[in-house]
């Protein structure tokens, strides 16, 4: 039987969640699941069980944000910083990632898991992609920009998240989703994520709700400055360009206007060639990762 679609909503929440799915919802939330080890402490079992309760409360959770259609869910599941736990904790982790995910993603195709994971990896990673492109000659350092990072980073199939929800208490977002949260709802509830509720799910999307223009208004006024930007970019290329070829670079504004369009359409193909070699590139790497360990 699924374990994401097993049980359904009780007839409280089912008419809560028709209320709350009145209003703008959001597509995309993260969650940073923390305070497992508080819990374990707190009902006096054992750490691994502490943890193992917190992949239950996944699936659970799952189950809410289908019934809420919620799209995609991120989970935050085990950061690089957490190889620094003791052996036994991090084999017992690896344990229940090996039993548990593989179970959650079979159903599941909305899921994206970080498992040692941090942000500032991923961005300075995305970073050094882009040296390599303009290295191979792939990219004119003019390209790089902040859509080409987005593009290079592990999240660039999904959109940015909407909402993060972090459970425990602790109000910091311990490299999680840095650069792709500047827009989003960031919600800190005290609640340790074993005994995450459907209503302190409810609650996470009120206040997403009650901020819901702000955030829209702040996320436009970014991609219409972000398109100012790169226009910026393309006609200073431009007059460089004119300049070089011993145009006069504001004389004839038609040649302008058609150098314009073709480095635009020059700049969108090398940037689709630069992405297919990265995405080779990572496929490659994913390979030959599979061999070593098989
Ligand atoms: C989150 O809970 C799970 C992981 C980091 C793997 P913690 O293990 O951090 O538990 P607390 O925060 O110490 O209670
Ligand atoms: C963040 O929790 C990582 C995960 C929830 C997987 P931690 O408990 O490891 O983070 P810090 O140490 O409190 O920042
Ligand atoms: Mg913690």
């Amino acid at each position: 039987m699924s374990w994401i679609r097993e049980g359904e909503l009780t007839i409280l929440e089912r008419f809560c969640a028709n209320i709350i799915k009145a209003g703008p919802m959001p597509k995309h939330v993260a969650f940073i699941m923390d305070g497992n080890r508080r819990y374990a402490q707190k009902c006096h079992v054992e750490r691994q069980q502490g943890h193992s309760q917190g992949f239950d409360k996944l699936a659970q959770t799952l189950r809410w944000c289908l019934n809420l259609g919620i799209r995609e869910v991120t989970v935050y599941a085990f950061s690089i910083e957490n190889f620094k736990r003791s052996k036994e904790e991090v084999d017992g982790l690896m344990d229940l990632a090996r039993q548990k995910f593989s179970r959650l993603l079979e159903e599941q195709c909305f899921l994206n898991v970080c498992f040692a994971y941090t942000s500032r990896h991923e961005i300075s990673n995305a970073v050094r992609e882009m040296a390599w492109g303009v290295e191979q000659g792939l990219l004119e350092p003019s390209d790089v920009s902040e859509s080409l990072l987005d593009k290079c980073l592990y999240t660039n199939n999904s959109p940015d998240p909407d909402l993060l929800i972090r459970t425990s208490g602790e109000v910091r977002l311990s490299d999680f989703l840095l650069w792709q949260t500047s827009h989003s709802c960031l919600v800190f509830q005290s609640v340790l994520w074993p005994e995450y509720s459907f209503w302190n799910l409810c609650e996470a999307i009120l206040r997403f709700q009650m901020n819901y223009s702000a955030l829209q208004k702040a996320r436009d006024s970014y991609m219409e400055e972000r398109r100012r930007q790169q226009m910026e970019r393309d006609q200073a290329y431009v007059t460089k360009k004119l300049q070089q070829e011993g145009f006069a670079s504001h004389g004839d504004s038609r040649r302008r206007r058609t150098l314009l369009q073709k480095c635009t359409a020059m700049r969108e193909e090398r940037i689709q060639g630069f992405l297919q070699a990265l995405e080779h590139k990572r496929v490659d790497f994913f390979e030959r990762l599979c061999m070593v360990s098989a």
